[in-house]
């Protein structure tokens, strides 16, 4: 059984810190450490529309920014959980700084590590490159627990620019549903930790995983799917763009607002097309590639 457990993460809203208090409740009789990471610099909550788009190129190219110094107890513990957000199909900048910290890398080394997520609902890229950051400190993935917003995926866009524009979790309009993850799925993250559990005292970690997809505990909507193997390239090419526009004097300002008035095309007029086009004309064929697909994205291992 895990005796020391790490929990790392930042949280802007405390909706991921909600999450994490929630799956580690069942390890009453381990000791829990707790580190929150701060960013040197705060990031604003609520956002402004200018500073939200603003954090892309970074996000995507997965620049660490800096952060207050990491203080931990211990140099090994047995289980490390670490908490994060996607940000534009990225670890979040606050993530990534985490990942690339030299003393948490060192502490990765020959641990198991749980990532838990709390986001909309596109993860899969991001998560990839959490595995990269993990396998290359020596760390071991034996879980992944991402909690979506299981709203569709257009209506989710608007809630949550809502929620991080007004720093309220509520109901836009009052017709809105609530955004983010719901309290439901935020309260069950104490049975996936339960399960956690079950798996670490039965010393069968590497089963984890497994037990957890086949208890439904891992959403991919095919469409989330389609769109998310599509948009991380485009975001790369974008976030370049910027660092060298800006790089030769041009206004960031200006290249930011243009991805922003991009990004809106994309989600509602390009989308929803190019959605339409595949569910009728590419999908039937695909399905066993979609399966394979799913599979991979639903473990821990890389490709
Ligand atoms: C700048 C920014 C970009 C985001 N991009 C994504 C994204 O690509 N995919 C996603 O599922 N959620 C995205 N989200 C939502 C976050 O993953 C997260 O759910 C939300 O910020 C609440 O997290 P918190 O616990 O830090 O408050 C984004 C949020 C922010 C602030």
């Amino acid at each position: 059984m895990a005796q020391n457990i790490l929990v790392i993460h930042y949280s802007q809203s405390g909706q991921l810190t909600e999450i994490l208090e929630n799956f580690c409740k069942p390890f009453v009789d381990s000791t829990i450490e707790w580190v929150k990471v701060e960013p040197a610099t705060p990031y604003p909550f609520p956002w402004k529309t200018a500073s939200f788009f603003d954090a892309m190129p970074e996000t995507v190219l997965e620049k660490p920014i800096p952060i207050k110094p990491l203080q931990f107890e211990r140099e090994h513990y047995d289980l490390i959980i670490f908490g994060y957000q996607p940000w534009f199909l990225s670890p979040s900048l606050p993530a990534s700084a985490i990942l690339q910290d030299e003393t948490f890398r060192k502490i990765m080394n020959g641990t198991n590590i749980v990532s838990v997520l709390g986001c909309r609902n596109m993860w899969i890229n991001s998560q990839e490159a959490v595995k990269k950051q993990i396998a290359s400190a020596g760390g071991k993935l034996i879980g992944n627990v991402p909690l979506i917003d299981k709203t569709s995926n257009l209506i989710s866009v608007i809630t949550i620019l809502h929620w991080m524009l007004t720093g309220k979790k509520t109901k836009k309009w009052g017709i809105f549903p609530k955004p983010g993850v719901s309290d439901e799925d935020i309260q069950n993250a104490s049975q996936s930790g339960a399960l956690l559990k079950e798996k670490l005292q039965e010393n069968q970690a590497a089963e984890f995983q497994e037990a957890l997809v086949s208890k439904g505990g891992i959403v991919i909507p095919i469409s989330i799917l389609f769109i998310e193997s599509r948009a991380k390239m485009l975001f790369m090419i974008w976030a370049n763009l910027i660092t060298k526009k800006t790089a030769k004097g041009g206004n960031r300002k200006f290249w930011v607002n243009f991805f922003k008035y991009y990004l809106i095309f994309a989600l509602f007029i390009v989308s929803p097309i190019v959605l339409t086009i595949y569910h009728i004309f590419v999908r039937p064929f695909k399905g066993q590639h979609i399966k394979r697909e799913l599979a991979y994205y639903r473990g821990t291992q890389l490709r």
